[in-house]
């Protein structure tokens, strides 16, 4: 990835958390409590404790560093009491970096569809005896400080961005009054960076009024909230772009839910630090490779004799070691075929390659004044 290249080589003060710009992108080193971070970084998201089919020394092999969890799936399997008792997530999953998690309501309100947010918090039917329960920001705050990761997230009112109206605003809204209440509820300050969350939809006032008011918290760090909803790009880079000009430059930026390699490249390139996402190791578990080009599908036909590595420019272990051909042949039969996919697919959301950039790519460039040639291909 050249702009990647680009921001590493630029020349800032190494005593500043910032350790290299190009405009408006920037790379950072990002110290926390178990690891020290480089970005713009991605985080695999591990639910359970677990990214599917990997072992925590395999991750740190790939070079990942932050691993994402849900307070929510945790809360309830194997509960945070427990991963408390037994000496934190940490410890639980055998996972010396860093960790972060998010604080329930987003997982809540997109798994359950019986989900209703009011001023208290969340109230979900428990899908383990069906009893009405309810999710409040200091309970999420205090979950989270049992589990024990470096990074936990405010709990936050999400609405889709496909939804108008004055449920946006409410939104907005409670999610400044619930900051006060997670702060307030925080027992680890010194120990746990808690995020605040910018929503507000694509409404550019309501974001300003979110952005300022997050701010005058003096937060460790930032989230941009109620993206990759099925909004078109052009209206998602402009929210991301509002938000990184508007937070501050010493703290963290993190787009949550993003997403695809574009998408990352275009976050970075607007100034946003950090992504989580679930795409490469779900569409890994469904046979698909992420390769420069797009995507490889292994268990088409055609790959069934192919005897070629899945990117033959790669270094990783299963590019290295294994054909088109094996893995086409276990995709659907054995647990191996995800796993060495999922492998693969982290192995190139840490290294941020380069695909092939569209239209709305060089639109976002544009306005991060990047110059074009540095990250477009010639088709662009
Ligand atoms: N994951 C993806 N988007 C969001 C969001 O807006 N809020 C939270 N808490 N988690 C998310």
């Amino acid at each position: 990835l050249r702009l990647a290249a680009a921001v590493a080589g630029a020349k800032v003060q190494a005593a500043a958390v910032i350790l290299g710009r190009f405009n408006r992108a920037r790379a950072a080193q990002l110290t926390l409590p178990h690891f020290v971070c480089q970005t713009p970084l991605f985080m695999p998201v591990g639910t359970q404790g677990t990214i599917k089919g990997l072992t925590t020394s395999q991750l740190e092999e790939i070079g990942c560093q932050i691993i994402l969890g849900n307070t929510y799936h945790l809360a309830l399997r194997p509960t945070s009491e427990l991963i408390d008792e037994l000496g934190g997530l940490h410890n639980f999953m055998n996972w010396p970096r860093a960790l972060l998690t998010d604080s329930g309501g987003f997982q809540m309100v997109s798994l359950l569809h019986l989900a209703d947010i009011t001023e208290k918090g969340v109230t979900f039917q428990s899908p383990v005896d069906g009893k009405p329960m309810l999710l409040t920001p200091e309970e999420s705050i205090q979950i989270q400080n049992r589990i024990g990761a470096d990074i936990i997230m405010a709990l936050d009112d999400v609405v889709k961005t496909t939804i108008t109206g004055p449920r946006i605003e409410e939104a907005m809204y409670r999610t400044l009054r619930w900051i006060d209440r997670c702060i307030a509820a925080h027992k680890r300050p010194h120990e746990q960076n808690l995020f605040g969350i910018v929503q507000g939809g694509l409404d550019p006032v309501l974001r300003d009024i979110c952005v300022k008011g997050l701010v005058e918290r003096d937060l460790p760090g930032y989230a941009i909230g109620g993206l990759a909803g099925g909004e078109d790009k052009d209206s998602f880079w402009r929210v991301v772009a509002q938000c990184t000009a508007a937070l501050p430059e010493d703290k963290p930026r993190y787009v949550m839910g993003v997403g695809y390699p574009l998408d990352i490249v275009v976050c970075s390139a607007l100034g946003a630090d950090m992504y989580d996402c679930v795409y490469p190791t779900r569409t890994a578990r469904f046979g698909t490779a992420l390769i420069p080009e797009g995507v490889l599908k292994l268990k088409h036909q055609a790959m069934s004799n192919d005897t070629r590595p899945i990117d033959p420019t790669c270094e990783c272990m299963v590019c290295k070691n294994y054909s088109r051909a094996y893995i086409h042949c276990l995709v659907t039969k054995d647990a191996m075929g995800s796993q060495l996919l999922s492998y693969r697919n982290l192995f190139y959301m840490m290294k941020f390659p380069k695909g092939d950039v569209p239209q709305w790519v060089c639109n976002a460039m544009e306005v991060a004044g990047i110059d074009i040639s540095l990250c477009c291909t010639s088709s662009c």
